[in-house]
């Protein structure tokens, strides 16, 4: 849950850009192993500088379980990213976000009162036995928890097709044969979209269950027959780019390559020449050929940095007016001057814990995860 971020000391808010520099080498230098940086690819480039490993919020998870020696982890990145760490690594291990309010806009779109209400209006139309629940990545620990305990998993957005399959293949499964098995799956409606698209399913099989109104806006029917319940969640990055936005692109560059990540509306994964994860956008840009122009539908740093990073290729950003990731954003040098600082000093600030019950069934979520990819 979203807590509000203490004002930084004075100090951190005058200083330079080389002063906050010099404060985080020498503290990085103090702490030596025993912390460890991670650094989440839409940061900006005065944190990412300081990142040990960069990466997407999975594999920054699992980094930081790999990093046993490392006491305290220190997660450039939003809520949820920190809580999932702090669920893989060791009791002994601490988690840091150095802005408590580095909240992920989409995964506040859906809280367990809401999604609790949804699971018992659903027990009310249709076979809940044969409904298996998804979340998101972005989505909080109590909600990773509550899918673990109702027989579902976690997907990302790389191995979110693998996962609704599974889901779906419970269905053939089934003693009575009555057909495959419907899905609830949070927050984010488009990705659940792209997917089910991306395994041959048309939209009608697809409802959005509103969480604002009287049993998601849907009829008993709808209910009953929809193989998809796609929540209504979406993230507000990447919900901007617009098909206009590849048209005028293509128009620029017939020759160019459109690479688009899946949390983007169906209409403009559906005109993409790619569709995938932030890792998967980053391996699009690395195998493109010398010379190429590539037009990224993702947060800008990233697509920035790619950009400076591949100096024989171009990489724009689809929409010529995007806005970064407001929650990514938060993170500055001087937070992390701040809490590498105060650990210098024996202090830790911004710890994020999971209480043991919720980290427990947020594992076995995970690990189905894991087990299913
Ligand atoms: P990744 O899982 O690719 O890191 O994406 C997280 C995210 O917030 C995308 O908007
Ligand atoms: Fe959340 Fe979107 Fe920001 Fe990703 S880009 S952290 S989904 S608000």
């Amino acid at each position: 849950m979203l807590q509000l971020q203490a004002p930084l000391p004075q100090r951190y808010v005058d200083a330079s850009p080389d002063e906050l520099a010099g404060w985080i080498a020498s503290a990085k230098a103090a702490l030596g192993p025993k912390v460890f940086v991670l650094g989440h690819h839409y940061q900006r480039d005065e944190v990412m500088a300081w990142a040990d490993a960069r990466g997407d919020s999975y594999r920054l998870s699992v980094l930081a379980k790999e990093r046993a020696d490392a006491d305290y982890i220190v997660f450039c990145g939003v809520h949820f990213m920190a809580e999932s760490a702090d669920i893989l690594t060791s009791d002994r291990q601490q988690v840091i976000l150095p802005d408590l309010n580095a909240g992920c806009s989409m995964a506040d779109m859906a809280d367990l009162d809401e999604v609790e209400e949804a699971w018992e209006a659903l027990a009310r139309t249709t076979d809940i036995e044969r409904v298996v629940p998804i979340t998101y990545m972005n989505s909080s620990a109590a909600l990773k928890a509550f899918v673990g305990r109702h027989g579902g998993a976690v997907c990302t957005s790389t191995n979110a097709r693998a996962v609704l399959e599974w889901a779906l293949s419970l269905g053939d499964r089934a003693d009575d044969g009555a057909g495959g098995r419907q899905v609830l799956f949070f927050p984010d409606q488009h990705l659940g979209r792209n997917t089910g698209h991306q395994l041959g399913f048309d939209e009608g099989t697809m409802r959005v269950w509103d969480p604002r109104r009287e049993q998601g806006g849907l009829s008993d029917a709808e209910c009953k027959e929809a193989t998809f319940l796609l929540w209504k969640g979406h993230c507000s990055v990447h919900q901007r780019f617009r098909p206009e936005h590849i048209a005028a692109f293509r128009a620029e560059h017939p020759d160019g390559i459109v690479v688009v990540h899946p949390e983007c509306a169906h209409e403009v994964c559906a005109q993409a020449d790619q569709v995938g994860s932030t890792d998967y956008i980053i391996r699009a840009v690395e195998a493109a050929p010398a010379g190429a122009v590539l037009g990224v539908g993702t947060e800008i740093h990233l697509v920035n940095r790619l950009d400076a990073e591949t100096p024989d290729k171009t990489v724009l950003s689809l929409d010529p007016l995007v806005c970064p990731c407001s929650t990514m954003f938060r993170i500055r040098a001087m937070h992390l001057a701040w809490v590498l600082e105060n650990l210098v000093e024996g202090r830790v600030v911004n710890r994020i814990t999971v209480d043991p019950d919720t980290a427990a069934w947020a594992r076995v979520a995970l690990d189905r995860m894991l087990e299913i990819t």
